[in-house]
C-alpha cells in the first residue's frame, strides 16, 4: 500500500483524463500479439478506475477507441470491440460498489451494435450513482466533436435561433459531449509518447500535462500518485501572474 498522505486532499484534480498508449509495444517486448497487451491494458484499466475512485476523483476520462483507430487491422478493431463488451459484463458490479457512473463520449453510432446496446445498458444502469463519473471516449476524435458542434450552432443560428453574436466559450462548451463535465485539470498519457493525439483539445486548454515512460499495462497506482503529486506541486497560473495568485 502507499502513503496517500502524500496526496493533498485539498487540491484534487477534478478531472483526469488518460492517453492510454503503449499495449501494442508491451505485448510485442513479450514477444506476443497486440491483442495479448490489449487484454492486459483492461487490467490497468479496472485497477485505475478503481484506484480515481477511491483517491476521490470525481471524473475520469479514458481514451479508449479513437476516430483514427478504426483503420487498424480488423482482428484488432474486433478484439477491442469484444474487450469493451465483456469488460463492461463484468465490471458493472465493480462500478455498482464503487457508486460510479458510467458516460461515454464519441460518435457511438458508428460502434457495434452489441458494443453500442452494453454501453447503453451499463450507462442507464448506473446513471443514479453520484460517485466518480467514468466517461469512455469511444470512436472519439475531438476534431470531429468540434465540427459536429460548430455543424449543430450555424444550424441555431440560420433558424434565428441565436445570433452570431450569442456565441462564446461557454455555447461552444454546451455543444460539446463533455457539456456537462468540467474542463480537464490532469492530462496523463503513459507509454513515453509526447502528443495529444486528437483528444479533448478544446478541454485540455489549460490542463496540467503528464507524460510518464512507462507502456499502459503496467500503469499502476504508485503512478497514479505521482502523477497527482507532480499536478499538486504545479502552480496553475490561467494566464495571471505568480504574484497575482498569492
Ligand atoms: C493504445 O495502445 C491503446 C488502445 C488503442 C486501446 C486502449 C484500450 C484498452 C486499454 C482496452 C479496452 C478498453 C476498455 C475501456 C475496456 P496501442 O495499441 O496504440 O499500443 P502501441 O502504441 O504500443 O501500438
Amino acid at each position: 500500500m502507499l502513503d496517500l498522505t502524500q496526496i493533498n486532499q485539498n487540491n484534487l484534480p477534478k478531472h483526469i483524463a488518460v492517453i492510454m498508449d503503449g499495449n501494442g509495444r508491451w505485448a510485442k517486448e513479450r514477444g506476443k500479439l497486440r491483442v495479448f497487451g490489449h487484454e492486459n491494458g483492461v487490467k490497468a484499466v479496472r485497477k485505475t478506475v478503481e484506484n480515481c475512485a477511491r483517491l476521490n476523483i470525481k471524473y475520469l476520462t479514458l481514451y479508449a477507441f479513437s476516430t483514427e483507430n478504426w483503420k487498424r487491422p480488423q482482428i484488432e478493431v474486433q478484439t477491442l470491440m469484444r474487450l469493451l463488451v465483456s469488460s463492461l459484463r463484468k465490471e458493472l458490479k465493480t462500478l455498482e460498489k464503487n457508486n460510479i457512473r458510467l458516460n461515454a463520449i464519441g460518435n457511438l453510432d458508428a460502434l457495434p451494435s452489441k458494443a453500442a446496446k452494453e454501453l447503453k445498458e451499463v450507462i442507464e444502469k448506473t446513471a443514479t450513482n453520484k460517485g466518480m463519473v467514468l466517461t469512455l471516449a469511444l470512436s472519439y476524435g475531438s476534431r470531429n466533436e468540434l465540427v459536429s458542434a460548430v455543424k449543430n450552432l450555424a444550424i441555431k443560428v440560420k433558424n434565428n435561433l441565436i445570433s452570431p453574436t450569442d456565441i462564446d466559450d461557454n455555447l461552444i462548451n454546451e455543444h460539446l459531449y463533455t457539456h456537462d463535465m468540467p474542463d480537464v485539470d490532469l492530462l496523463i498519457r503513459t507509454s513515453g509518447e509526447h502528443r495529444i493525439s486528437n483528444f479533448l483539445l478544446w478541454q485540455i486548454a489549460y490542463a496540467e500535462l503528464y507524460f510518464i515512460d512507462v507502456f499502459w499495462p503496467d500503469f499502476s497506482e504508485k503512478h497514479l500518485v505521482e502523477a497527482i503529486i507532480s499536478y499538486q506541486k504545479r502552480e496553475r497560473r490561467f494566464g495571471k501572474t505568480s504574484e497575482q495568485l498569492s
